[in-house]
């Protein structure tokens, strides 16, 4: 045991006498920071399940699955240094007064010994139509320092990343350098042995990552070992301009990468630095599509002729990213909290993470979304993950719906899946988009099916796009014939909610299937296929018909739906129904609509409605479905359990979709960060209304 190691277990046994943050407009469950990507996805937990209950002094900033990654803040006040973000050794830590989020930042308030401020902003910032910026996979953080006592106070501020962002195994040989464009300084950070295309713990092998700043007055940099770099800078104030060129393992003697700025006496006029992080591979995506495998270019190659343009750009372009963020942040806000303050605490959550799972890949040409399941299974833009998460696409822009299903359409109209239903995913493991040639996807025929034509027909009514319509038409209707022939009596298969089971007759899944053949009637007309467009629609009414008399309990008090045919004491949240009114099919009689909605409150947990009867957990983006589709009270108590739920879950993981409606806790692995929470956003497309 080193001296140092003593050292920090001293400091750390000693009592800790922590000030209380408030938390705005809630204490999520882990914070976001920067996330941005599949790999660019770094959070500071919160839940008390291993989290510190939401303060980003004292505890290190982690990748979603939970390995820390090295991200340090320090800073010096009158000759004394305090830690404001990570937990470095050696240091007290300021004191957070509060933390709040919106739709693109996490905003944390600290005070220094009652003299200073320190406000740290990361703004992670979406652009859902300025393909420029949202291909960047980068996210900025500010660091704005203010007197809170009136006297003036010598300042020096600090900021370090390790090298654990390059690899996910820490015996990684990291290779590093640092570098100059302009005013911009940068540290850049990489695998030694490049490993294209891969993973380990679901961070990247390959690629650049990038440390940056502008080198204004007082600047100092320097790369070395973790506890002499800072200790520099806590003993001195300043960097050495040093860079170490003992390349080693990620954990070896933990290289670290640091910028400090000497900000001489800050008083009352406060002042700021800017960093920018982020991750560059000019190689995105492994993609089996028309010209068979090929390797698939990150998007911001098309505007930007190297990563450091890139990098420079995206650092000097703050003013402009942060006031298109707040804009979004803005429209977000008003149109979430004009249905209710609970609903406004989950989709300004939501909204980060359900792009944080995405890039845009390819060239001008033919662009593609590529989306990782995050944590579930790392499957390629799965079909009923983007389901979903669609209706935060639609609602930002409804090009980023069609984009996501690009690659779906074209690797099976290229002839590479071989069965008649629509394939599960685009490929098993993200970045590898490489197909099921053999056809031995995850099974779930029937609900890809409907949620490709359900999907297909949201993105036409949004955009008029009717080239999309006839160039997939083929296609859509042999999936429709697909659904013509199983939508009825659903075989005993799996859904969406795999988890949960297998189940024949499946009343959601068979509504699915109904709304998806009435979706295809509404796309045929559109083509003018007026034939195929009537026929659909009377099978699609007619299996209503029968679905209401099979898949309804109408004896029970209240009478509600069932999990499957027959199954009289079953029920589940039955949220296919959404895409009825998303499209305004106008398929399913209100009466049904007002049947689960009066049904709901009757078995609502301590933090929720479950999914079903067969267990007690349920699924927050399936129950924003059921609550945009509920009278205003129903729909309140949906909004409102989740919102306190996302507050007071003990789970510390970036906003899991999966909870227990009686404890709050997160019952299983799988459910990390996922994109599907932009199903939040199911109120707002309705608000959209969509229709023939
Ligand atoms: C934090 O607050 C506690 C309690 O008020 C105080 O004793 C301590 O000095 C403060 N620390 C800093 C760094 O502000
Ligand atoms: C993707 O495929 C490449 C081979 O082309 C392989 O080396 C790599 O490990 C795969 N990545 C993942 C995440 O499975
Ligand atoms: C601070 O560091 C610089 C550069 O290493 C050195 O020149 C200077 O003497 C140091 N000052 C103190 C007070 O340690
Ligand atoms: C892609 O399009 C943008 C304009 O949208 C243009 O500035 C850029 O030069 C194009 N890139 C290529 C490689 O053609
Ligand atoms: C209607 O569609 C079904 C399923 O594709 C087909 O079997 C049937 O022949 C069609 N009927 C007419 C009148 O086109
Ligand atoms: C589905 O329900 C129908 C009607 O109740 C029944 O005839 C059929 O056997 C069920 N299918 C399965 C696989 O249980
Ligand atoms: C069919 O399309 C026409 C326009 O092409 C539209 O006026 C009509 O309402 C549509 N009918 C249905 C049932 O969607
Ligand atoms: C209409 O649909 C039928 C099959 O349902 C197909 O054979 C025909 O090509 C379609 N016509 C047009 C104009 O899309
Ligand atoms: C289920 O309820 C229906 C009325 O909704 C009733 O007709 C049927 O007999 C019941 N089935 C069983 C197995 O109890």
């Amino acid at each position: 045991m080193t001296p140092l190691f003593l050292v920090s277990l001293l400091l750390a046994s000693l009592p800790c006498i922590k000030a209380e943050s408030t938390f705005s407009p809630a204490r999520p469950p882990a914070q976001p920071l920067a996330v941005v990507s599949p790999y660019l996805s770094a959070w500071q937990t919160a839940g008390s399940d291993g989290g510190n209950g939401g303060y980003l002094a004292g505890q290190w900033p982690s990748f979603w699955p939970g390995q820390t990654l090295g991200w340090t803040g320090l800073i010096r006040v009158d000759g004394t240094a305090y830690g404001w973000m990570g937990d470095p050794a050696d240091v007290s830590f300021v004191n957070q007064t509060s933390y709040t989020y919106t739709s693109t930042s996490s905003i944390y308030v600290q005070s220094v010994e009652d003299k200073v401020q320190v406000k740290i902003t990361f703004l992670s910032p979406i652009t859902p139509d300025d393909f420029l910026r949202q291909s960047l996979i980068f996210s900025y953080v500010d660091v704005e320092v203010v007197s809170l006592d009136g006297s003036e106070h010598d300042v020096q501020l600090y900021t370090d990343i390790s090298a654990e962002w390059v690899s996910g195994d820490r015996t990684n040989i990291a290779e590093w350098d640092y570098g100059t464009k302009g005013d911009l300084s940068y540290h850049k950070v990489y695998r030694q042995t490049q490993l294209a295309f891969s993973e380990i713990n679901d961070q990247t092998e390959y690629g650049n990552w990038w440390y940056a700043t502008t080198s204004d007055r007082g600047y100092t940099y320097e790369s070395g070992i973790d506890v002499d770099v800072r200790g520099q800078f806590i003993n001195n104030g300043t960097l050495t301009d040093t860079v170490d060129t003992n390349y080693r393992a990620i954990q070896d003697s933990w290289p670290v990468f640091a910028h400090a700025f000497d900000l001489g006496r800050v008083g009352t006029r406060s002042t700021s630095r800017l960093f920018s992080i982020g991750l560059t591979q000019e190689e995105a995506i492994q993609f089996d599509g028309a010209d068979g495998v090929v390797p698939l270019p990150s998007l911001w190659l098309q505007y930007f002729s190297d990563e450091i343009s890139a990098l420079h750009f995206f650092h000097n372009d703050y003013r402009t990213a942060s006031s298109l963020s707040a804009a979004l942040d803005a429209k977000v806000q008003s149109d979430a909290s004009a249905i209710s303050d609970n609903y406004a605490t989950l989709a300004t959550l939501a909204l980060r993470q359900s792009f944080g799972a995405t890039q845009l890949v390819g060239t001008n040409e033919t662009q593609y979304l590529f989306l990782k399941e995050i944590s579930s299974d790392g499957n390629v833009n799965t079909v009923d993950v983007i389901f979903p998460a669609h209706p935060a696409y639609l609602y930002t822009n409804p090009t980023l719906l069609k984009l996501v299903m690009a690659p779906l359409f074209e690797n099976q109209e290229a002839g590479q899946y071989p069965n008649r239903w629509s394939m599960h995913d685009i490929g098993s493991h993200y970045p590898n988009a490489t197909g099921h040639t053999d056809g031995n996807d995850e099974q779930m025929p029937l609900e890809e099916c409907g949620n490709m034509l359900i999907m297909s027909l949201a993105y036409y009514l949004a955009s008029k796009d009717l080239d999309f319509l006839n160039t997939n038409y083929k296609l859509l209707d042999q999936w429709t014939q697909f659904l013509v022939d199983e939508a009825l009596y659903p075989a005993n298969q799996i859904s969406t909610d795999d988890f949960a089971g297998s189940l024949a007759n499946q009343t959601n899944l068979a509504l699915k299937g109904m709304i998806g053949i009435k979706a295809m009637s509404v796309i045929a007309n559109a083509t003018g296929n007026l034939t195929s467009a009537s026929n659909y629609s009377s099978i699609a009414s007619n299996y209503i018909t029968q679905w209401q008399t099979l898949g309804i309990n109408s004896a029970a008090d209240p009478p509600h739906s069932t999990l499957s045919y027959g199954s009289n004491d079953t029920w589940g949240l039955l949220y296919n129904l959404f895409g009825d009114k998303e499209l305004g099919l106008n398929l399913v009689p209100e009466s049904v609509y007002e049947m689960q909605s009066n049904f709901y409150p009757t078995v609502n947990g301590e933090y929720g409605v479950p999914l079903d009867t067969r267990h007690t957990y349920t699924k927050g983006d399936w129950e924003s479905w059921a609550a945009s589709l509920a009278s205003e009270s129903t729909r309140d108590m949906f909004y409102s359990d989740l919102a306190n739920w996302i507050n007071v879950t003990p789970t510390n993981r970036a906003l899991t979709d999966l909870y227990d409606t009686v404890t709050g806790d997160y019952p299983g692995i799988y459910f990390i960060n996922r994109p599907v929470v932009g199903g939040v956003f199911a109120q707002l497309v309705l608000e959209m209304g969509l229709h023939p």
